[in-house]
């Protein structure tokens, strides 16, 4: 298994991590890499995304996915991953000592920010989490709004974090909650777009950290 492990994980509900996830899985599969998902939220909110995929646009054998639980990561990731060249594990929304183990399994993991401040206090047990794993941790700022008094708050905030945010980011956009809708990233519910330029961007940018 020579394949790279990234986990989403943030203790907030609702903060992006299963956006982040599909987003990335299909920017990474539009480059031509075999991507495997593996789920650790018994919400099942990935699966169901992949359920809608397939049922429009039928299986790809480059796209895998499984559901695991966190202390089964290592098993899944050696059951199911194969010779995929990404791994996207999502997790669910809180930061107990279960992500450990996924945690562990990681090369990289990215907390998202959604822009207000409630994520932001909602990020230091992840991040410490990750820090006493010894692992790169990077924040992914999600729903930024320019211009706006809230926005300029939440990223003083972050700043004063341990873990540094990625330049990339993903704005506001409804296409967001489209896509995830119709079991589609954004980069193929409207190919050419801001979205679709943010979420290329963010890939780019964290496949350069996995080098
Ligand atoms: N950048 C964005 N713009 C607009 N809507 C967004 C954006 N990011 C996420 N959303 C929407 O916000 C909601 C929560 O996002 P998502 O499910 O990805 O969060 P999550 O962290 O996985 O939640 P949970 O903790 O429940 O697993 C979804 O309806 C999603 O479509
Ligand atoms: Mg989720």
């Amino acid at each position: 298994m020579s394949g790279r492990i990234i986990c989403v994980a943030q203790q907030k509900g609702g903060a992006g991590k299963t956006t982040l996830v599909s987003n990335l899985a299909i920017a990474y599969l539009l480059e031509g890499k075999r991507v495997a998902l593996l789920d650790t939220d018994p919400q099942g909110s990935l699966g169901k995304w992949l359920d809608i995929r397939e049922e429009t646009l039928g299986e790809n054998p480059n796209l895998r996915f499984a559901t695991a639980t966190a202390y089964g990561i290592s098993r899944a990731i050696r059951d199911v991953c194969g010779d995929a060249d990404i791994i996207l594990i999502d997790t669910p929304p809180k930061a107990d000592s279960d992500v450990r183990w996924v945690l562990r399994e990681s090369d990289l993991v990215l907390v998202p920010i959604s822009a207000s401040q409630a994520d932001v206090w909602a990020t230091h047990d992840v991040l410490d989490l990750a820090d006493r794993a010894e692992k790169p941790t990077h924040i992914v700022m999600n729903r930024t709004r320019a211009g706006t008094r809230v926005g300029e708050d939440v990223t003083k905030s972050v700043a004063e974090l341990e873990a540094k945010p990625l330049k990339s980011s993903m704005a506001n956009r409804v296409i967001y909650a489209e896509a995830l809708g119709r079991g589609l990233g954004v980069m193929e519910a409207k190919r050419s777009g801001s979205a679709s330029d943010e979420v290329r961007a963010l890939a780019q940018e964290v496949s350069a950290l996995l080098k």
